[in-house]
């Protein structure tokens, strides 16, 4: 059984592009199966810095079959600028991709309501989303009702669809805007758009539901890239402040259609401290000079919106959790050579709520909120670690600080990551 995952542990952007594009070469089909644009995935080749949202990091290794699962909600437009993007920067493979019918489509009013929305959460707080329509095309989808999946762009029945959704839409979108700024949407020239784009993507709509499971079967080995991070998982994160989907270990089987018996290798990413982009609460956030200095270091500004990441410690508690959540064998762990320089470092390894010390993950918003970050101090290095190709070349303190997170988490490191490019790689086994 020769599938592997690849689930982010936090809050998303733990570099799962880079390593992604690295088990590529071991596979022969990678997957995306839940999220859509809102995802930036890095991936770095010699010189070349590719920024992919929808098509899958395993896009840029010839012969690999890339997938857009039915999971994913999917912008048309934006496949096929990543489309054109790739074939203008002579990425040859990218023909080699097979888009699900059973997507569901991001319309333009999917837009107007994810603008509008955001700034409706019940307690005050922004969600801070990334503005790309996932939240209320992901609620159609559930809905069903003003849902549109590809496969229905191609059926006579598509006119009268967007003809009936953006009447309906119409009217909500107005009551939800204040007066006088929303301006109503035009059904025929979405129609003609969103036509337009299902012509472009033909060529690649399948089944793929039908051909993972046969691939499976065949002992294809697949790569199951996941997007955003588990504590953004809409059942088991930190919700409200998640994104719409199955973004941890458990939306595997129902975005890809592919039983987990398939799946024999779960691998985590984990940043070596945390970021989080948009609102929600963040225990160890450093909102102050030292969560500045590994926002410089790191280059922590969003792919996607170009947002400021919030960053602080590493937070052992959320990433136990979430490890134990998504049935993670193994983790790498990322951008160890942003922490070079610090005198100390910190872990969390615990959280006091109301008196009494926990490493367990609270399940409601207001009492993560509210908990206080129980930290471990280990000692600093001062050494780049840029150049490092191996165990050895990494110093004392750095590997105690590798030994340490494996022990406070509960699985083997595998990789340590010290830069973007694939050779800045470090295995551990
Ligand atoms: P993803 O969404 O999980 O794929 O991660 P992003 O691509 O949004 O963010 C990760 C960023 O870190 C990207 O700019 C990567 O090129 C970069 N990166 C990946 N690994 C390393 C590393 O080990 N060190 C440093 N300094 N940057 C890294
Ligand atoms: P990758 O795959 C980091 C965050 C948004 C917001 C919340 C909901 O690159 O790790 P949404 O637009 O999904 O409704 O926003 O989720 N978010 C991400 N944060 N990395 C991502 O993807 C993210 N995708 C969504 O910032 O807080
Ligand atoms: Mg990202």
């Amino acid at each position: 059984m020769p599938g592997t995952s690849v689930i982010g542990l936090q809050w998303g952007d733990e570099a799962k592009g880079k390593i992604v594009d690295l088990l590529t070469q071991r596979h022969d089909v990678v997957v995306r199966y839940q999220g859509g644009a809102n995802a930036g995935h890095t991936v770095v080749v010699g010189e070349e810095v590719y920024k992919l949202s929808l098509l899958p990091s395993g896009v840029l290794t010839p012969g690999v079959t890339c997938v857009i699962a039915g999971g994913v909600v999917l912008n048309p437009a934006k496949a096929i600028e990543e489309l054109g993007e790739l074939a203008s920067r002579n990425v040859e493979d990218s023909d080699n991709l097979k888009i699900s019918d059973r997507v569901h489509v991001i319309f333009p009013w999917h837009f107007a309501e994810d603008r509008v929305m955001d700034k409706n959460t019940s307690d005050g707080e922004n969600i801070g989303t990334t503005g790309r329509g996932i939240g209320p095309c992901y609620r159609d989808k559930v809905g069903r009702s003003y849902a549109v999946r590809l496969g229905d762009m191609y059926r006579d029945t598509f006119r009268e669809q967007v003809q009936h959704n953006v009447e309906v839409k119409n009217g909500i979108l107005a009551a939800m805007y204040p007066p006088g700024e929303f301006a109503p949407l035009d059904a025929q020239a979405i129609y003609e758009e969103y036509r337009a784009y299902a012509e472009k993507l033909k060529p690649y709509v399948a089944d793929t539901t039908e051909y993972l499971l046969t691939a499976a079967e065949a002992g294809k080995r697949i790569l199951f890239e996941g997007a955003q991070g588990a504590l953004l998982d809409v059942d088991h994160g930190t919700y409200p402040f998640v994104t719409s989907s199955n973004s941890s270990g458990v939306g595997i089987s129902n975005g890809s259609g592919v039983p987990a018996r398939y799946i024999n290798h779960t691998i985590g990413i984990v940043k070596a401290y945390t970021s989080r982009v948009g609102g929600g609460p963040f225990p160890t956030e450093q909102d102050n000079q030292l969560g500045q200095q590994i926002r410089d270091k790191g280059n922590e500004y969003g792919t996607v919106t170009r947002r400021p990441r919030r960053c602080g410690w590493l937070d052992a508690v959320a990433v136990r959790y979430t490890t134990r959540l998504s049935g993670v064998d193994s983790i790498c762990l990322m951008l160890m050579d942003v922490l070079s320089g610090f005198d100390e470092l910190k872990i969390c390894t615990a959280y006091e709520l109301d008196g009494e010390q926990s490493t367990r993950f609270p399940s409601h918003v207001d009492d993560l909120r509210r908990v206080q970050p129980i930290y471990e101090t280990l000692p600093g290095w001062s050494e780049d670690l840029t150049g490092a190709t191996s165990k050895s070349d990494l110093p004392a303190n750095a590997l105690a600080y590798v030994d340490r997170v494996s022990e406070l988490i509960g699985v083997p490191v595998e990789m340590v990551s010290v830069g973007p490019a694939r050779s800045q790689t470090i295995s551990l086994k």
